[in-house]
């Protein structure tokens, strides 16, 4: 009995998780009171600022920021992966023009894994999958629009690539770095849902392309990685800086949630918004005048609306007013958040497999007690 007592027992559900520690992780820190995000201990403003995906996702995945031999070398890696079989090129052309882009990507992902993936997740795995993202986003993007898919340029680092495939023209350096920065802002957070969603499967033994199409599905909703399309939709609708406060004052009044606002673990400014901000500011000065007066309006009647909230922007935000200006459309913004994350969501695969336990939490019923069972014909 001593035994039953040194466990742990359960305790009450928490609504949404909030506050539950369901891992340990070596990955990143987010700390929400502070406003500060790191991975293994860097700053991702300093990350953000001066190194590549490709360096970050080394970072993540071997523990250490590549020296330039290992970053020739990863970089070597993914471009060997740049290929799509032709099996799940014609899966990609089937797809009717009025698919989700978020669910032709899970749809590729899942039809590419289906003959190229098996046992135990891997670095490698994560590398080839990783590496596919862009292609398989900007082959379909490229198909509804009537166009041919393009061949990656071998030069070209990820981000770089991702905005050729998509247009067919060499990138400016502004747009690669605004996209690039991008990217390393978002490849991890904590336990976000997606990444619990990626953690749960591969607890399980699946395999590291299961794991992957699962954390698609979660971060597809509005709550999660949905909203930055919707953010869009937000801006276009309010349209002029003098439109904006009667628009959110309703919006506010028929009790509608701001895209682009609140988090569940950031309680002041969401760093990664912070940095956007000021790449949105280069990238798209127009567009920004908007997004800064209607950011502000809305923290104030937010603030108003519900004093003590603490709801600020969050990182959706300013990814929307900088991805219009790279001329990708609204509805690529959550996919190309995915592009980044699928680094994270790997590395944490990696990380969980590695001191494995089955995640299999309980649940509290609160359903009926106990019923006399009455056979069908019996039945009322
Ligand atoms: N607009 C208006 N009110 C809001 C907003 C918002 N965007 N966000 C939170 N609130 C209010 C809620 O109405 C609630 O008020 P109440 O207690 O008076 O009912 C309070 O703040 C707390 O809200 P919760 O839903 O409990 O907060 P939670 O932590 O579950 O939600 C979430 C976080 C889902 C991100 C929420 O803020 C939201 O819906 N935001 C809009 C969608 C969005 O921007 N999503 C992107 C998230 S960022 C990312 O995942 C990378």
């Amino acid at each position: 009995m001593s035994m039953a007592m040194s466990e742990p027992g359960p305790t009450a559900a928490t609504s949404g998780l909030e506050g539950v520690i369901a891992a340990t992780t070596t990955l990143s820190k987010v700390d929400g009171t502070n406003g500060r995000l790191t991975y293994r201990g860097y700053n991702i403003y300093d990350l953000a600022q001066t190194t590549t995906f490709e360096e970050v996702a080394h970072l993540l995945w071997f523990g250490h920021l590549p020296n330039r031999k290992q970053l020739t070398r990863l970089m070597a890696r993914f471009a060997a992966e740049r290929s799509i079989p032709n099996n799940v090129m014609q899966i990609i052309r089937a797809l009717p023009t009025s698919t989700e882009p978020m669910d032709a990507l899970r749809t590729a992902v899942s039809a590419w894994g289906a003959g190229a993936i098996s046992g135990k997740p891997t670095i490698d795995q994560a590398i080839a999958l990783t590496a596919r993202f862009p292609l398989f986003l900007a082959a379909f993007e490229r198909t509804r629009q009537g166009h041919e898919p393009l061949q990656p340029q071998p030069k070209l680092g990820l981000a770089a690539n991702f905005l050729f495939l998509l247009t067919g023209e060499v990138p400016k350096d502004e747009h690669v770095k605004g996209l690039n920065s991008y990217l390393v802002l978002l490849a991890d957070h904590g336990m976000n849902a997606s990444t619990f969603t990626a953690r749960i499967v591969a607890s399980t033994e699946s395999d590291i392309v299961s794991a992957v199409v699962a954390a698609i599905g979660a971060l597809k909703g509005p709550l999660h990685g949905g909203a930055p399309s919707k953010v869009q939709d937000m801006l276009r609708a309010i349209g002029t800086v003098e439109n904006a406060a009667p628009w959110l004052r309703a919006a506010i009044a028929r009790g509608e949630r701001l895209m682009g606002f609140g988090h569940r673990v950031y309680k002041t400014e969401d760093p990664r918004s912070v940095a956007l901000r000021e790449m949105a500011r280069v990238t798209d000065p127009q567009g920004f005048l908007l997004a800064r007066h209607v950011e502000e309006l809305a923290l104030e009647l937010l603030q108003q609306q519900k004093p003590g909230r603490r709801i600020y922007t969050n990182v959706e935000y300013y990814f929307a007013t900088m991805m219009g200006s790279l001329g990708l459309s609204g509805d690529l913004f959550t996919p190309t958040f995915a592009v980044s994350r699928c680094a994270g969501w790997t590395a944490h695969i990696l990380e969980q497999i590695h001191n494995n336990r089955l995640i299999r939490p309980d649940a509290e019923y609160t359903g009926t007690a106990e019923q006399r069972f009455i056979p069908l014909e019996k039945r009322p």
